[in-house]
């Protein structure tokens, strides 16, 4: 096998997430805590443009850079919330973030190149870049913190053994800590030289402050952008990349290569999230709703003991401290699933720095938080009485 392949770690929350789905097999009933995917339907001109698409024949290969429609509204949107001009030739329209991120990595990092990443961090990050044979490098952050990531934090890890870092990968609001990054911090990280890869994936699922783009600080990144979580639709499979225009054919060619273009459907849908009136009310319930059960819940956790001490204000994620309960994240996860049948991450998926933690999604009905709450309290009663 290929060294690099072998050397890819399991995305864990997949694993629990099949062992949870084992469970409900056997007629148990989980709660999913576990996983990062909206609860919610996606807005209904979404679901109706991809039936009027398919009604109408739309069902062929796109530009491989994305429907022209399409990419013209992504940079309609950045206007709107940015304030920033991009161009619609900057867009290479993916099949989900995670192929954007794949893109964006390998035009810019190859055998033995560093990229600087928080730790802890989205848990896929690293084996993209060891696929690549290029090289992740951490920069530990704090929960006393709030997990937040700082220029100083990055410049004394800019450098190490010699080699200098040649992308940085920011992700504001952050998975796993929900982490919204200061703006002054964002733009001194910006200035710090090496490309910016800033993941806007959490971005409008921010309940306190408001979520910068990279392309107000600097033209020097690759934004990576995608409507799974803020549009509810991560089984359309559609994300995309803005690029800095040198780069785009090196995409473009990527591109056609690996997935000649995304799905025709998928962004037609993409195009109503956009442009369609009716789905800003329907996205600020939603970002509403998340707001309301990340309250309970970090209250909830609080009371179990369960440490947060910087409040998580974006995406739908608490990363709790469990160090307390003297056990590693991961068998800690399982046995949680396995004996009150609670869905819940490890820490040890997004690093080192987050062993000892556990990571509940709120993208779950209130009901079901309650009920995991119920669940986890017993859960913690047993086992301090083991
Ligand atoms: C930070 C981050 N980036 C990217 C992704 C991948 O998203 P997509 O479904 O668009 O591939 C996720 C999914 O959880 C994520 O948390």
């Amino acid at each position: 096998m290929n060294k690099a392949c072998a050397a890819i770690t399991s995305f864990l929350v997949m694993d629990i997430l099949e062992r949870a789905h084992a469970l409900e097999a056997q007629g148990r009933r989980v709660i999913h805590l576990e996983i990062g995917e909206p609860d919610f339907a996606p807005p209904p001109p979404v679901s109706e443009a991809a039936a009027r698409a398919i009604r109408d024949g739309e069902t062929h290969y796109t530009h491989s850079l994305g429907l022209p429609e399409l990419r013209a509204a992504i940079c309609a949107d950045y206007l709107e919330k940015y304030g920033v001009t991009v161009c619609p030739d900057q867009i290479v329209v993916t099949s989900g973030t995670s192929p954007a991120m794949l893109l964006a990595f390998s035009v810019l990092l190859g055998q033995g190149d560093a990229a600087c990443l928080t730790d802890p961090h989205y848990a896929c990050y690293p084996n993209f870049l060891r696929l690549l044979g290029a090289i992740p490098r951490t920069i530990p952050t704090r929960e006393e913190n709030g997990f937040h990531f700082t220029p100083e934090l990055l410049a004394a890890r800019l450098v190490q053994d010699g080699v200098r870092a040649s992308a940085v990968v920011v992700n504001s609001p952050s998975n796993p800590a929900g982490a919204l990054m200061d703006e002054a911090d964002f733009a001194a990280v910006c200035r710090l030289g090496p490309v910016v890869i800033s993941d806007e994936i959490y971005h409008g699922l921010v309940y306190r402050g408001r979520a910068r783009s990279a392309l107000e600080f600097t033209d020097n990144c690759f934004v990576l952008n995608g409507f799974s979580k803020l549009y509810a639709m991560t089984g359309w499979r559609l994300g995309y990349v803005i690029a800095p225009p040198r780069y785009v054919a090196a995409l473009q060619r990527l591109q056609q290569n690996l997935f000649i273009c995304a799905g025709s459907v998928a962004q037609w849908a993409g195009l109503a999230a956009l442009t369609e009136p009716s789905v800003k009310d329907y996205v600020a319930a939603m970002v509403a709703t998340y707001d309301e059960r990340r309250t309970y819940l970090v209250a909830q956790l609080r009371k179990l003991g369960l440490g947060t001490r910087a409040e998580p204000t974006g995406a739908f994620y608490v990363l709790a401290n469990v160090k307390h309960l003297g056990r590693d994240s991961l068998s800690l996860a399982y046995d949680i699933l396995d004996k009150a049948c609670l869905g819940v991450t490890p820490g040890i998926d997004f690093g080192q720095g987050a062993e000892g933690y556990l990571r509940f999604s709120y993208a779950n009905s209130l009901e079901n938080i309650e009920e995991g709450m119920e669940r986890l309290k017993k859960y913690l009663e047993n086992f301090s009485k083991e």
